[in-house]
Parts: C-alpha cells; structure tokens; sequence
C-alpha cells in the first residue's frame, strides 16, 4: 500500500521559507549623511540599480476619527527638504483620515538588499498648484480613475466601472487640462526616520534620525 503523502501545513511551509538570501550590502551607521533624505536617497537609488520591483512603492499607515488604525501601499512622489510626498484623492478612506488626524507613518521594505525605512510625523496637503501639477502628470487612466472619484466605495455591479472610465475618458478628451480638485499631493515632514539594515546573523543595524530644531539627531537602536 502506497504510503499517502501529507502535504505541509502552511505553517511548515512559512517556517521554511528563507529569510535575507542573498549577499546583503554593508551599513555602516558611522559614515551617514547628516540628513536622512541623502540616506534614503542613497538607498533608493541602490534599491532602483539592483531592480527591486516598484522600489518607490511604501505603506502608508493612517489614524481614522476613532484612532483605528489602516493601512495601504502608495507611490512615492518626491522627497526633498520639506518631507515625503505622496497623492491621493482626498475623499478616499485614506485622504478622510488625514483631515482627522493629520499625521502617518511610512514604511518602505527593499527585500534585495534586507532594507526597511520608517518615518513618522505631520501630514499637510501641498499647495493647489503642485497639486494640480501631480495630477496632470498622471497617466490618462489614473485620471480618469480619479475622476470618477468613486475609489474604495462599494461595488455593486463591476460595469459600472467601464461606463465610468469611459464617461470619464471622454471628459478628459474633451477638457485635457481638467483637473479633480480633491486630487492632492500630501507631504509628511517626519520627526523620525528610521533605517533599518537587515543580518543574516539577526544582529540587524538600526539607525534613527530625529527631528532637533533645524537639524536632525543620530540615534542607534538594540536590533
Ligand atoms: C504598488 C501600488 C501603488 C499604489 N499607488 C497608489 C497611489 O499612489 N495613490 C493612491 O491613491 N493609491 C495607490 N494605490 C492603491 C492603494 O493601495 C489603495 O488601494 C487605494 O488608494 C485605496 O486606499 P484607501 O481606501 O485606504 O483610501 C497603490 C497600490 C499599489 C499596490
């Protein structure tokens, strides 16, 4: 009699799987610029030349009224001495929270290189403008997706999305420089930005930039 093979739990099948594979780059926390925005720039463009898939992509963590916690991957637009900037339609789930608490956490994981960034701080939308500006860039789907302006509501027929986009394509055929002003760019300038340099050894390099008048403080952290 044929001895019946079991196939592994999920739980055995997470428990094998490999973590931080791969030659990992070196850290050395010693030898940092003095503002975490050349670090992440360095990282980013590390993580861009070694082909991590979508590197600008990160998680976005929001506060609701009620202090519930949510969670979602955005893109990120541009990062410069004001903060890290991203875009979204302001009457999603994500934009209502930010008009309630203003303030998030962003998290980007570069598995090639066993690389984590985390920021904390202050959420303000931009200017109209550079809002209007980030928009119009935008590829003509995503506008029409945006005008729709329906992101996150429930769905209850999937046809309803084709007739939308169409109505919407058609509009923007029409008005090519329309913009939907709930569209907006967002900045968060951080108080804290953490890098995090993953080991295989588990002794992980952690390294915290804190937010001190005009400046920014070091600070190592116990992996
Ligand atoms: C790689 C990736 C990039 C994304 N980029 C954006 C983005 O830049 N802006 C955006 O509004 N949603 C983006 N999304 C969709 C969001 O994750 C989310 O589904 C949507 O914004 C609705 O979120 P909310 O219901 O929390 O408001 C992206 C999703 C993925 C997977």
């Amino acid at each position: 009699m044929a001895t019946e093979q079991k196939s592994p739990t999920v739980r055995e099948v997470l428990r094998s799987l490999d973590v931080f594979a791969g030659a990992l780059p070196r850290f050395d926390p010693q030898e940092v610029p003095g503002t975490p925005q050349d670090l992440f720039t360095e990282w980013l463009t590390e993580a861009i030349t070694a082909g991590v898939r979508e590197p600008h992509a990160m998680t976005l963590s929001t506060a609701g009224p009620d202090g519930t916690p949510s969670a979602r991957v955005l893109l990120l637009k541009d990062v410069g001495p004001a903060g890290w900037s991203f875009a979204s339609h302001a009457a999603s789930p994500k934009g209502q929270d930010l008009a309630a608490t203003p303030a998030a956490a962003l998290t980007f994981y570069w598995p090639l290189q066993a690389r984590q960034v985390r920021l904390r701080g202050a959420v303000a939308p931009e200017s109209p403008e550079l809002s209007a500006q980030d928009f119009l860039a935008r590829s003509l789907g995503s506008r029409a997706e945006a005008l729709a302006g329906m992101q996150s509501r429930p769905l209850d027929d999937p046809k309803s999305v084709s007739a939308a986009t169409e109505e919407s394509l058609a509009r923007l055929e029409r008005e090519p420089d329309l913009v939907v002003p709930e569209w907006t760019l967002y900045t968060l300038a951080p108080h804290s930005v953490e890098f995090w340099q993953g080991d295989k050894q588990r002794k992980h390099t952690r390294l915290t930039y804190l937010r001190s008048g005009d400046g920014w403080d070091q600070q190592l952290l116990w992996p």
